[in-house]
């Protein structure tokens, strides 16, 4: 905690998020003990905002993990709305059915097993808002993908784009990260920034959020 914004400020923060439930306090607990790498609950509130502000009805997800993030969303989603996710690992795929089951939220989320890089060619657009949070260094093989599978004032959001603030060169001495995803990122975000059909903001919150919606074109 605290490598980007102060740990006090961070702590702060979680102590406003009221958001949250039963089910994914759970998850979240089980996933610090298994160290899955989930998302915070500030940033699944951050979705909540984003999926309720474009009225979003389609989801797309890109790594599921336990379905943290995707019950967040999913939440968010209107009773006919649709969460697709993709995962490449088996038993998170079973854990996460079995989570989106114990959170009510089952009915409209659809779990894709297999590389989420491959699986995207085999599905139709548009969504509303995608959520990438799979790994790094696919990150720049799949937008142009993915900002075609988003519709106009679509949003695509993106996950730990500050990587622990390594992707400013020099502000973490010796790096803890593979180098290999850090530049991955480090070209992600010069891409998401300069690309015509996108607007993008990075927020600072917890390990760097990307929002950027698809236009003006
Ligand atoms: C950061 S975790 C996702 C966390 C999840 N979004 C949450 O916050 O609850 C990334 C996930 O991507 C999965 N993954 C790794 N390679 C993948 C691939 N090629 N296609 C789909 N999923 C992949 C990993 O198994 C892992 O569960």
């Amino acid at each position: 905690m605290g490598q980007i914004v102060p740990g006090a400020v961070e702590r702060y923060l979680a102590s406003l998020n009221r958001q949250s439930d039963a089910v994914l306090l759970d998850i979240a607990r089980a996933g610090a003990t298994a160290d899955l790498p989930l998302i915070d609950a500030e940033v699944g509130v951050l979705l909540r905002v984003l999926v309720t502000a474009v009225g979003a009805r389609r989801v797309l997800e890109i790594g599921t993990a336990a379905g943290y993030s995707g019950i967040w969303i999913a939440r968010a989603l209107p009773a006919d709305g649709l969460l697709l996710t993709m995962e490449l690992a088996p038993e998170r795929v079973t854990m996460a059915r079995a989570n989106f089951e114990r959170a009510g939220v089952a009915e409209r989320v659809h779990v894709m097993t297999g590389d989420a890089s491959l699986l995207v060619n085999k599905v139709a657009g548009p969504f509303d808002l995608i959520f990438q949070d799979g790994p790094k260094q696919h990150y720049v093989p799949m937008l142009d993908r993915l900002i075609a599978l988003l519709r106009p004032g679509g949003l695509l959001v993106t996950d730990n784009v500050l990587w622990d603030g390594e992707v400013v060169p020099g502000y973490v001495e010796p790096p803890r990260r593979d180098p290999a995803d850090t530049a991955a990122i480090v070209e992600y975000n010069r891409r998401i920034n300069s690309d015509p059909r996108l607007t993008t903001s990075i927020v600072p919150l917890r390990d760097g959020v990307a929002v950027s919606v698809r236009g003006p074109e």
